[in-house]
């Protein structure tokens, strides 16, 4: 059976790293087997197509062993040197990146690398040249000091609903570009066709939960990795989706890799039988 060869698998692989904590000595794949080093470049390329009229939408997250993903309003201190590599390496898949406001904020978003070498990156994975960030917003509340704003050659998108205040809205459309749909909320699925007639093909979810779980709601949810840190956390543990839980989706593992004791899971839907994907 597939699973118990999985974790025959997972159990004979010898830990590349000993038992000393957080030696960055490489990435090592060990599903599909045989356990091997992998260059993370080459086992995260794939082909992403079109979903219908909307682009490929992958999540990325971490996530300590018990479902925390942020301490004190950050993500960063669940990290470690293998886990920022390999959110580079995904950082290079898409066209847009998707965040909700409150994570933009919170993590003090930057505008994404121009550097020749992240351009190289993303050429060969067949995405733009330099990623856009997208922010969810309904509110429009957010500080336009922050970094992304401030960069007038990588306005990022804002995500906002038709009936948005139109005061806040001029303030914002001096420092980004405008996508309005939906009445009360973001119609998800219509922002995801209207970053298609953009050009974007692939669009990268860096959450948060919230934001997660309305895509997951809305079906919308094509690829997912999720890095497993080492740690346990306790307090509200809340998972890498946030809402009301829609029936159960199906995904399928795709890979399994390892460094520094995390794990870097990735899943794809299961194909249905009516997908034309
Ligand atoms: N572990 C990880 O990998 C990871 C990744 C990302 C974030 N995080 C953590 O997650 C926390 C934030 O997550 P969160 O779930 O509270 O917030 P979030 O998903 O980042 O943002 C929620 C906000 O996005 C906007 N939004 C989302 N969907 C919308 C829709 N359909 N229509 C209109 N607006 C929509 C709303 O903004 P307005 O209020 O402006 O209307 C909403 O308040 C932070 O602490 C961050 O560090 C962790």
């Amino acid at each position: 059976m597939v699973v118990k060869d999985i974790f025959v698998t997972i159990w004979r692989f010898e830990p590349p790293f000993g038992s000393r904590p957080c030696q960055h000595q490489g990435v090592h794949q060990i599903f599909p087997p045989p356990a091997t080093e992998v260059d993370p470049d080459d086992v995260y390329r794939d082909e992403r197509p079109l979903v219908g009229d909307r682009p490929w939408l992958m999540m990325n997250m971490v996530s300590t062993i018990d479902g925390v993903t942020d301490i004190d309003g950050v993500s960063a201190p669940l990290g470690g040197p293998g886990d920022k590599d390999i959110f580079g390496t995904i950082r290079t898949l898409p066209d847009i990146i998707l965040v909700g406001s409150t994570t933009a904020v919170s993590e003090h978003y930057n505008p994404p690398s121009t550097s020749v070498s992240t351009k190289a990156r993303r050429l060969a994975n067949g995405a733009w040249p330099v990623a856009r960030i997208a922010v969810v917003s309904g509110q429009l509340d957010f500080d336009l000091t922050l970094p992304m704003f401030q960069r007038p050659a990588q306005r990022p998108i804002v995500v906002t609903t038709v009936d948005a205040d139109p005061i806040k809205l001029e303030r914002v459309t001096e420092h980004a570009d405008l996508i309005q749909c939906g009445d009360t909320s973001v119609n998800l699925l219509q922002a995801l066709r209207d970053l298609a007639e953009l050009g974007a093909q692939r669009v990268l979810s860096e959450g948060g939960p919230s934001l997660n779980g309305g895509l997951l709601r809305e079906g919308l949810v094509d690829e997912v990795f999720l890095s497993v840190a080492p740690l346990m956390g306790g307090g509200d543990s809340r998972g890498i989706t946030r809402g009301d839980i829609p029936p159960f989706q199906e995904l399928i593992l795709r890979h399994v890799l390892t460094e520094d004791h995390f794990l870097f899971l990735r899943y794809t839907q299961a194909p249905q039988a009516s997908d034309t994907r």
